[in-house]
């Protein structure tokens, strides 16, 4: 390798390790979203929190109908749909990475999934949805909340 040679591959390699920084860098969505927009996402996760509460406690004491309520509660407070203007969803989806409104669709898919098992008294079925959803929590946590949570590890 010439001089120039070496030159360019010592560049391609700085490169792509500030892009692999970048990537691992934790990234708080919050951050990037207008005040108001921001404030709704916080509410919602504050609502999800109580409501995953009384779902472990629905689950653990056979209260279908109540598991079934609280699921079909997060499922409505779908941020993409709820108190948003056209103009807030703008901003939010300008804002975000796809992969994160991917998981926000997932997420709010599990607890339409959770509130159709609890209607059928499905036990077993209302555990492994509600293990998905805390599994959720986790992963879009470590990544898309990063700083606010920081005992969480990167999660797969
Ligand atoms: C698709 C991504 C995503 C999913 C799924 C998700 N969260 Fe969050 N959550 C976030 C982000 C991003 C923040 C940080 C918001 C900020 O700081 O502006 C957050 C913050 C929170 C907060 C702190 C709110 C506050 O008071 O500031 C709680 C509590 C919370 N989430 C609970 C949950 C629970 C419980 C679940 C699962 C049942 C869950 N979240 C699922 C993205 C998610």
């Amino acid at each position: 390798m010439n001089i120039i040679q070496q030159f360019i591959a010592a560049c391609l390699m700085a490169f792509v390790g500030i892009a692999a920084a970048q990537e691992a860098a934790p990234v708080n969505v919050g951050d990037k979203l207008p005040p108001n927009v921001r404030t709704l996402l916080i509410q919602e996760m504050q609502a999800v929190l109580t409501a995953s509460q009384t779902i472990l406690e629905g689950i653990v004491k056979g209260q279908h109908e109540l598991v079934a309520e609280k699921a079909e509660g997060i499922h409505n407070s779908f941020i993409l749909k709820q108190k948003m203007t056209p103009e807030d969803r703008k901003a939010l989806m300008a804002a975000v990475p796809s992969a994160f409104v991917q998981q926000d669709r997932a997420f709010h898919k599990l607890s339409a999934d959770l509130a159709v098992a609890a209607r059928a008294e499905d036990q077993a079925q209302e555990r492994a949805l509600f293990g998905q959803m805390v599994e959720a929590c986790i992963v879009c946590h470590s990544r898309y909340a990063g700083g606010r949570f920081s005992g969480l590890k990167n999660s797969e």
